[in-house]
């Protein structure tokens, strides 16, 4: 008996050991034979990503004496360094110059787009259609891998609820369906599910986790939320990415319950490795370990410590593993196992990419003339820009314009390229952008346009500074404020309509631009007001990085098109739509709201227990007493220049079991003058649950073109997955009980169907 009890012991221990080391698939024979030769340096070493500074440094230091550092065997990867010659340079000295000849990742951020850059990812998103996204992400991995970039800092799917946070225009906005669909089509676009391909490259999911959720929006701020309120709202974007099979993960700046997520074993293993099966690897943010120090975790060498044991592998610029962990190993606190595990994991993806069998596949320079800036790309672009964009508003129905209009066109962004390309475009050259005036001309040459820049986006000097780090974003013009304004209103007198380009500059919004006033800046509201006391009629043109509060100039008697911030076709893609070559179709994915108090504000919000009445204020309801709760603008939001109506919502069944899938059915009838396309969307309210469930959440969506006048039926389906959440024992289940559907072309849509899940 002892005996068999002694073999059991044995066997979970040789399974356990196992476990750790196989990770959750089979060894790749020839990593292993390498992982024998090397030593304990040299598998550090791989653990080192560097940058010589070639493109944004968002930390306060770059790497030193890069060259050096490759050919002692100490760096992993690059990033920053672009070109087939650069990068062949780069591989050579890892190839020909240290002793076991391994290549080198070579790392970018390709947000979106790399040369030919689309518009930014929140725009982008607000087109909801999927294949256009991932079709991006490939037409990006084909121009970068001509570049020589072979993995990329994309796609950054952080669930993002608070305007105020800059980054908002990295990601997909409010909600986690849609986002996990957004995080998909974009690691297929990178990935295609071949990396044996020369054109395509290794994807990131970024920023491992809930770094949306900032404290306030401000940029890097601490996070804290529920478990279950992280697994149902804000995991899923991340999961539905490594599902797709996105070969490495980011982690972020901000803690996880109290720790840092860069040395969060919680998050790094027990949640992403052990519970989810992520089997690649995971890289630090720009020196995301090092931080740690400030936050209070530490000197260098524990901080290092805590991320290897944590789960971290590669560690980006800091060179807290490469000059500590040796020591840790020496002192006991960290073993060579783990560093070995790391290294695995890193040799593997340049296995995957084809490094070890060529080096230099990345590097044939007859192929950035070839792939990159196409015309075929370009037109992508376009197509991609106008679909990202959302009509707020359109006042007696002025747009479209017709094409031999009297234009006034008036703004601090109605001729400007340095403003297009919206903010992580580090790759992208402002310079190649088209403007709004040149677009315009270029779509109705008969169109008579005058143009003034009528306002700078800012009078603010001090505040001009602080955004004009990367380039002349704000230009505060020698002209005074009024009398800019006054040449604007002059170019007016003899125009039929007012286009009016206003809004953020690129790096008002981004990384480490958080706003508290998420107003159009001062001087430019200023500007609207002139205008629209001319009588005219006036259609502003908003870009931005992030919902804005526009509720001052939703009262104005104007038409609004956002277009956030639209890359490199942005005057063309603006004009197709101004003079209607194409009917707009975006619709909002994250909620605009009223007023700054209002933040966070967003579609799936919880009823409470003593919910709002739907009219008059009451007292002791769960409400404001100088705003509503509604937001401005709703999830799911944008007109087009047709009308759809909803009618005949059918479910195929009034009774389901676990596990079956549910048909909805709705008529959708263009009832307007022009053919469009229309975003139908579902949304389910679990009416009766363990954990007090959303108001109504987004669990369906497809976008159809319906000519005017015809009526399509559009189908849409819920998976059984769909009707389960996280219990408060983070069990993914469907309880039994009621369902309501509604379904229509936002999140307020009234059709409402019912059943029952037994
Ligand atoms: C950002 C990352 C980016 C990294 C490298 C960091 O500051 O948070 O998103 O990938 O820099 O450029």
């Amino acid at each position: 008996m002892k005996n068999i009890l002694n073999r059991l012991v044995l066997l979970a221990t040789i399974l356990c050991i196992s476990s750790t080391f196989a990770q959750n698939r089979a060894p790749i024979p020839e990593v292993e034979t390498l992982l024998k030769k090397m030593t304990l340096e040299e598998k550090i070493g791989q653990l080192n990503l560097l940058t010589p500074g070639g493109g944004v440094a968002t930390g306060s230091v770059v790497s030193k004496n890069v060259e050096e550092k490759i050919k002692a065997g100490n760096v992993g990867g690059l990033f920053g360094v672009t070109g087939p010659d650069k990068i062949r340079q780069a591989q050579e000295i890892a190839v020909k110059k240290t002793r076991l000849g391994i290549p080198l990742l070579i790392g970018s951020d390709i947000i979106h787009g790399y040369k030919t850059t689309f518009p930014i990812p929140l725009g982008l998103s607000s087109s909801w259609d999927m294949e256009l996204i991932e079709k991006t992400a490939q037409i990006a991995a084909k121009e970068a891998t001509a570049d020589g970039i072979n993995w990329n800092f994309s796609p950054m799917v952080d669930i993002a609820r608070d305007p105020r946070w800059g980054r908002i225009s990295e990601g997909a906005g409010e909600d986690p369906y849609l986002g996990s669909a957004i995080a998909k089509a974009m690691v297929t676009g990178y990935q295609q599910n071949d990396l044996t391909e020369e054109n395509t490259m290794i994807a990131t999911v970024k920023h491992f986790a809930l770094y949306g959720a900032a404290e306030g929006g401000r940029d890097y701020n601490t996070t804290d939320m529920s478990r279950t309120k992280m697994f149902n709202e804000y995991l899923p974007p991340y999961k539905a990415a490594i599902d797709a099979g996105a070969e490495s993960v980011m982690s972020s700046f901000n803690d996880v319950d109290g720790v840092p997520a860069s040395g969060n074993k919680w998050l790094l293993t027990s949640l992403l490795r052990d519970r989810w099966g992520f089997d690649g690897f995971v890289v630090s943010d720009y020196t995301s370990v090092n931080e740690m120090i400030a936050h209070g975790m530490g000197d260098l060498q524990a901080v290092s410590a805590l991320a290897i044991n944590a789960g971290l592998d590669m560690d980006m610029v800091g060179e807290g593993f490469l000059t500590t962990l040796n020591k840790s190993v020496d002192e006991g606190k960290v073993t060579e196992e783990t560093i070995t595990n790391a290294c695995r994991r890193i040799l593997e993806a340049k296995y995957k990419l084809g490094l070890f069998e060529n080096p230099y596949k990345y590097s044939d320079s007859k192929r950035p003339k070839r792939d990159i800036l196409t015309v075929a790309n370009k037109e992508v672009a376009r197509e991609a820009a106008r679909k990202s964009f959302v009509l707020l508003k359109n006042e007696k129905n002025i747009l479209p314009l017709a094409k031999n209009a009297k234009i006034a066109l008036v703004g601090p962004l109605a001729n400007n390229k340095n403003n297009m390309l919206g903010t992580w475009a580090p790759t992208g050259d402002p310079q190649l952008s088209i403007p709004i005036l040149e677009g315009l001309k270029n779509v109705a040459p008969d169109a008579q346009i005058t143009y003034a820049k009528g306002a700078n986006i800012s009078n603010d000097t001090a505040y001009a500074k602080k955004i004009n780090v990367f380039g002349p974003r704000i230009e505060i013009s020698e002209e005074t404020p009024d009398a800019l304004l006054e040449n604007a209103l002059n170019t007016t007198k003899n125009a039929d309509v007012i286009v009016a380009v206003v809004g953020e500059a690129t790096e008002m919004s981004g990384e480490s631009s958080s706003r508290t006033n998420i107003s159009i800046p001062d001087s430019q509201k200023l500007m609207i007001k002139k205008l629209v006391e001319t009588g005219k009629p006036v259609v502003l043109v908003l870009m931005s990085g992030r919902p804005l509060v526009i509720t001052d100039e939703l009262q104005l008697p104007i038409s609004i098109l956002q277009v956030w911030h639209p890359g490199i076709e942005a005057g063309n893609a603006v004009a197709d739509v101004l003079f209607g070559d194409y009917n707009p179709s975006g619709k909002l994915t994250a909620s605009w709201p009223q007023n700054v108090g209002q933040i966070p504000v967003y579609h799936s919000m919880k009823t409470t227990g003593r919910p709002a009445p739907s009219t008059a204020f009451q007292k002791f309801k769960s409400q404001y007493l100088d705003a509503p709760n509604a937001p401005a603008l709703a999830f799911g939001y944008g007109l087009s220049y047709t009308t759809f109506e909803y009618k005949n919502l059918k479910l195929n069944a009034t009774q389901i079991e676990q596990g079956d899938d549910l048909t909805a059915t709705v008529e959708v009838t263009n009832t307007g003058d022009y053919d469009g396309e229309e975003v139908v969307q579902l949304y389910l309210h679990d009416v009766v649950r363990s954990l007090a469930p959303p108001m109504r959440t987004l669990k369906g969506f497809h976008k159809v073109f319906i000519k005017k006048g015809e009526t399509k039926t559009v189908t849409l389906t819920l998976k059984a997955d769909d009707l389960k959440f996280y219990n408060a024992s983070l069990d993914f289940i469907a309880e039994p009980g009621e369902f309501e559907v509604f379904v229509g072309g936002n999140s307020n849509a009234s059709l409402k169907e019912t059943f029952v899940l037994n």
